[in-house]
């Protein structure tokens, strides 16, 4: 049996916040309903957001609340605040995940707060978290490049990586938002993560705007990476992150690691189903 390699879905959070469409509540848990039966132990479903921000995620709550629960599955939600996370716990996440920029330009637009603040915000998320045991992700954008502020030191991801892991987040998700990483970029960006954080706490999150997200992966394994986020269909998008496009397609993800030799513990079939859902949501 081949090592094992973790994608974390989050094509129902990250896939649909993007789209134009207002897609009813009911498709979503259709598409949770069907990737519940494909082997994932994560999932990302719900964002507690401000709706005026990302109309799209304004059903976060009914959708954790309908969705058939499959054991031993995950399902996460985005909290950028004490509101959020409140309203994620009473939505029933089983995990939560806060999110901040590796650049100032990007935290700005996306979170409305500079970095510094964004980590301020998060203290008292970490702590209500610990007193429950719910585990806490932390996303960091812009690991490489910036659409307002443009490439990112290594050493700024590392700083706030350690921040993070710091704090009390369980794993660090590194996102190429833009979707403009290189393979070296990756790589020089993670020589300098993994001093701060170990690469077993790591997962690469890799838009695909460039077509260069399989190589980057590629570049991410041979760092010690093991879980990666993608989207099946290859949904998404960021609405703060002008031009870049789609989250990496899981189905094609997996079809990577299956060939070289990896276990992902997935059902391609499903994936194939899943990801004709996807690709009908996003046509409307
Ligand atoms: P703020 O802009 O600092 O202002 O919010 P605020 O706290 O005064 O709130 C502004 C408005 O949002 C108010 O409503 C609040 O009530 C409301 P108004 O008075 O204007 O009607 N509000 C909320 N509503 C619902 N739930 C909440 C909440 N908090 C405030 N929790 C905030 C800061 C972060 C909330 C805001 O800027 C926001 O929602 N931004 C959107 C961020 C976002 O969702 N971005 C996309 C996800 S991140 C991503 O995609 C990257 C990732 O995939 C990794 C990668 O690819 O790099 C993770
Ligand atoms: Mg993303």
């Amino acid at each position: 049996m081949g090592d094992r390699v973790e994608i974390f879905e989050v094509g129902p959070r990250d896939g649909l916040q993007n789209e134009k469409r207002e897609i009813p509540v009911a498709e979503k848990l259709a598409l949770v309903d069907c990737l519940s039966q494909a082997g994932f132990n994560r999932i990302e479903v719900a964002s507690f957001v401000s709706p005026k921000r990302v109309p799209q995620m304004a059903g976060s709550g009914e959708v954790l609340a309908g969705i058939k629960r499959a054991k031993g599955i995950r399902y996460a939600a985005l909290t950028p605040n004490m509101r959020g996370y409140d309203a994620a716990i009473s939505a029933g996440a089983d995990e939560i995940a806060v999110f901040a920029s590796a650049s100032e330009g990007f935290s700005q637009a996306n979170i409305n707060a500079s970095i510094a603040e964004s980590i301020e915000r998060f203290e008292p998320i970490l702590e209500a978290a610990r007193h429950i045991d719910l585990p806490v992700r932390g996303y960091i954008s812009c690991v490489t490049d910036c659409p307002y502020d443009g490439a990112v030191a290594p050493e700024k991801v590392a700083e706030l990586a350690d921040h993070l892991f710091a704090q009390g987040c369980y794993e660090i998700s590194l996102g190429d938002t833009l979707g403009q990483a290189t393979p070296d970029s990756v790589a020089r960006m993670l020589l300098a993560v993994r001093e701060a954080v170990p690469a077993t706490r790591l997962a690469g999150h890799f838009h695909d705007t460039a077509g260069r997200a399989i190589d980057n992966i590629d570049a991410a394994l041979a760092m010690g990476v093991r879980v990666f986020d993608a989207a099946v269909g290859g949904l998404g998008g960021c609405p703060f992150a002008p031009g870049a496009s789609g989250n990496v397609a899981t189905e094609l993800v997996h079809e990577h690691l299956t060939r070289l030799g990896y276990e992902t513990g997935l059902d391609g079939d499903v994936l194939v189903k899943a990801a004709e859902m996807a690709r009908a949501m996003r046509s409307g």
